[in-house]
């Protein structure tokens, strides 16, 4: 697949009836840890498999029948079209639903849904990513890809936040990075455990460790509301463009595709407006507890 086809923006693969979700059937299971699972999906339709497209940052609606739905963001390599992952911690009904499902279960997909990452606006800049917990699924596809073209950037730098060495997700690909040349990756744990040897501390804190480029860099945040708020303030403290600090937002969804107001957000809807905004679209609702 050409970079071209993989950033393109995806279309819903279920047509006008964005309600209806499709079969698909967990292939495999990986524990990530204690609570977070990354579960290999394959939609039974080999037609629409073939043409299943989405973007880094975009989410499916992952359904239970009798249970429920939850939004699941694509943590996948968006140039591989065989491999369709979501990394899962479990919260509630349907997540530790589809965990008891287990490799074989079927579930349904809806999606590909929403406004991903801005693979367009990284052309000759740095790019700086960060992550806290389980927000680095949203993220690990813009690191897939910009590692496949890595001419794009001029820097690629990720910096990531865990509560503790044990919870961090992706641990050996994480380490494959680390000794990468192409990619600069800190990671910070909230309680250093075993035998942690780096930061400790909110990843917030490595931003200090970050020679900025302000005036050529672009930013994507993905972590708990106080990491993005934190985060976000802190690049525009230091003169990155608000319409170049990106944050990806959690709401509880419904339909997924603006209709049922469910995600409102200000004026937004998160599933169809986000869920990744630049913070200049945000801003005057961002800073406030309860939208
Ligand atoms: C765009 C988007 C992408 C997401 N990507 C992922 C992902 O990749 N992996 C993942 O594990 N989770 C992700 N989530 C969160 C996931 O949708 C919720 O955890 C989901 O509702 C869990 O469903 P459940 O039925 O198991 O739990 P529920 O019973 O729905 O919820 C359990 C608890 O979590 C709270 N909760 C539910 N949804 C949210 C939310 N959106 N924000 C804050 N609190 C919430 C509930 O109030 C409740 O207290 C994403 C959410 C959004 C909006
Ligand atoms: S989830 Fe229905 S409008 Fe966003």
């Amino acid at each position: 697949m050409s970079a071209q086809v993989a950033f393109d923006r995806a279309e819903p693969i279920c047509g006008m009836d964005t309600w209806m979700p499709v079969p698909a059937r967990i292939e495999s299971i990986i524990d990530e840890n204690f609570n977070t699972h990354t579960f290999a999906l394959k939609l039974l339709d080999d037609e629409l498999a073939r043409r299943y497209r989405w973007a880094p940052g975009q989410f499916n609606m992952l359904y239970l029948p009798g249970v429920g739905e939850a939004a699941i963001s694509i943590c996948s390599d968006p140039e591989n079209g065989k491999e369709l992952l979501h990394t899962i911690r479990i919260a509630g009904s349907v997540t530790s639903g589809l965990k008891k499902l287990g490799p074989g279960g079927i579930v349904g997909l809806r999606g590909p849904f929403g406004r991903g990452w801005p693979m367009e606006e990284v052309e000759g800049r740095d790019v700086v990513l960060v992550a806290g917990g389980i927000g680095l699924a949203p993220l690990r596809p813009v690191v897939y890809s910009l590692l496949h073209h890595r001419e794009r950037v001029r820097r690629l730098v990720l910096l990531y936040g865990s509560r503790s060495p044990e919870e961090c997700l992706y641990a050996n690909e994480i380490r494959e990075w680390y000794d990468d040349p192409r990619i600069d990756v800190l990671v910070t744990v909230d309680n250093a455990t075993g035998d942690w040897a780096g930061p400790v501390g909110v990843v917030t804190k490595l931003l200090a460790r970050l020679k900025l480029d302000s005036s050529n860099s672009v930013v994507m945040v993905c972590g708990p509301r106080i990491l993005n708020r934190v985060a976000a303030w802190q690049f525009l403290q230091s003169h990155v463009p608000a319409d170049r600090v990106y944050v990806s937002l959690e709401r509880n969804m419904n339909c997924g595709f603006g209709r049922c107001g469910h995600c409102q957000y200000g004026s937004k809807f998160v599933c169809k407006d986000g869920p990744v905004f630049p913070f200049s679209e945000i801003a005057s609702i961002f800073g406030k507890e309860e939208v």
